[in-house]
């Protein structure tokens, strides 16, 4: 599979350049993004509470040849003493417990360096979670673009066929 092409085509047109610059990919899963983010050049670093999905990254790192750097880490333990000029958060805040919800978000946003780059994404599943999330992000956001759109998965437990989501995508630049 290949990095999401949303995330692609909104930060190509974002940047002048990709080289040089540093990337987190927060609840990264199997790493296609965080792969595709650095076969670009960029250096990225990528964490995820399941150990599992760190090997598999790290895996995928390998047969592209690139260098990732790895954590297994809850978000909500995770200290990095670096701010990055892209953070990914895509498909990871129905994971977290809404108690939890608003403090990961603005931890989220303070690991973007200032004029940086979040993206976020999520299932427009539980939308009055995203409407709570939305406000959040447009307090700490700038020039944000938002889209919502169909996307195909695969079978997975509790959906055992191809099926489709409705999806909810915002890029920010970090004020
Ligand atoms: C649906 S996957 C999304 C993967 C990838 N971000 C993407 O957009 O395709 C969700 C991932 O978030 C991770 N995750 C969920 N809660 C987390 C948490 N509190 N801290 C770190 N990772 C978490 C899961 O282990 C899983 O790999």
């Amino acid at each position: 599979m290949n990095m999401d092409k949303w995330i692609y085509d909104k930060l190509s047109s974002r940047l002048s350049h990709f080289k040089g610059l540093i990337a987190l990919d927060l609840g990264c899963g199997e790493g296609f993004n965080a792969v595709g983010l650095a076969k670009l050049g960029i250096k990225v670093t990528a964490v995820d509470k399941q150990a599992t999905m760190i090997e598999r990254i790290q895996e995928l790192a390998n047969k592209e040849k690139v260098t990732i750097t790895t954590e297994v880490v809850e978000i909500q333990d995770f200290q990095p003493n670096t701010r990055y000029d892209i953070v990914l958060f895509t498909h990871v805040l129905h994971f977290i417990p809404s108690g939890d919800r608003e403090y990961i978000i603005k931890k989220v946003v303070d690991l973007v360096k200032t004029g940086g780059l979040l993206v976020f994404a999520d299932l427009e599943d539980d939308f009055p979670v995203l409407a709570e999330c939305l406000s959040l992000l447009e307090t700490s956001l700038k020039d944000i673009k938002t889209e919502r759109f169909s996307v195909k998965d695969e079978p997975h437990l509790g959906a055992d066929y191809p099926h489709h989501h409705k999806a909810f995508y915002l890029i920010g630049i970090k004020q």
